[in-house]
């Protein structure tokens, strides 16, 4: 709750400024814009002055997540840079609603209420954008625990060989992703903390992991070419 409050009052603020700016004419014009326009406007650009950015900004997302959607706050805070767009809009939309209620969600809870629906699909399509990075480890041999793992437990199926190719467009892309986030992650879907958007998927083979092993394909995903 302490959160909400420090970073919901910005938010009401600035609006008003926005509302006076002249530049704010340009950001609602785009924010209007059919979802698939936008998307091509912003594979080149990621302009820091698109209308995305200035939401990403103004809606005080960069604060938990970092200005580059890729250095959160807190380990236990997801990446969200580059991660597909359809998964992206699932979880925004399930934050808002409290259909994801889990681990830290609650943090992030309060600025969505703030979030209108035309402002949402372009933040998507913004955070989709973003450059994922670079790998920071080499990337762990086939033979290592985590990848025998990741192959036998059946991780591959959904999330793709190199866990970033999911099978389906709402599935999230992992590899990369912060290490206590994942753990954390697939633990709530294991135990039914977490069980919106297609979590249900996942949570049918997770019988098949136990605590260790889990902590084990945390640390191969997170070590991952992003
Ligand atoms: C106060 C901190 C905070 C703010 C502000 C915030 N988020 Fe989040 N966000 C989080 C946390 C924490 C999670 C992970 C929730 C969990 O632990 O299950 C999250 C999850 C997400 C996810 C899902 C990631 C995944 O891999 O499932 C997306 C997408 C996202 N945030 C986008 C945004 C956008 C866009 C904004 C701005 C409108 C925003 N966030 C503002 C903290 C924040
Ligand atoms: C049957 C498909 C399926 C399998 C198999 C599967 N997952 Fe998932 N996984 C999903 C889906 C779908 C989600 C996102 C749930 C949602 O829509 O909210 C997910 C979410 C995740 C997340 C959280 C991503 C985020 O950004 O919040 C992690 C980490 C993860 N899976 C790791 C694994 C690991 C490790 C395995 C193997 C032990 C695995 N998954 C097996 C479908 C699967």
């Amino acid at each position: 709750m302490k959160k909400l409050i420090t970073y919901g009052m910005p938010v009401i603020v600035i609006p008003i400024f926005m509302a006076l700016s002249p530049a704010d004419n340009e950001s609602n014009i785009n924010t209007l814009q059919p979802s698939n326009s936008i998307r091509q406007t912003q594979n080149n650009t990621v302009a820091s002055d698109s209308a995305g950015a200035k939401l990403f900004h103004d809606k005080t997302c960069f604060t938990c997540h970092g200005k580059d959607g890729k250095t959160p706050l807190a380990p236990i805070y997801p990446k969200i840079a580059g991660q597909n767009i359809d998964y992206i809009r699932q979880q925004m939309q399930d934050i808002k609603s409290r259909a994801r209620d889990n681990s830290q969600t609650a943090a992030m809870h309060g600025i969505m209420q703030l979030v209108s629906d035309d402002e949402l699909e372009t933040l998507a399509d913004y955070v989709s954008n973003l450059p994922r990075g670079e790998a920071m480890y080499p990337p762990p041999g086939r033979r290592s625990p985590g990848s025998r793992l990741f192959r036998r437990k059946t991780c591959f199926t959904c999330h793709g060989r190199d866990g970033k190719t999911p099978i389906m467009p709402e599935y999230p892309k992992i590899a990369g992703q912060n290490y206590e986030y994942a753990l954390q992650q697939i633990r709530d879907i294991k135990s039914g903390d977490r069980t919106n958007g297609m979590s249900v998927a996942m949570n049918g083979v997770m019988f098949l992991v136990n605590d260790e092993e889990i902590e084990i394909v945390a640390d191969y995903i997170s070590k991952l070419a992003p």
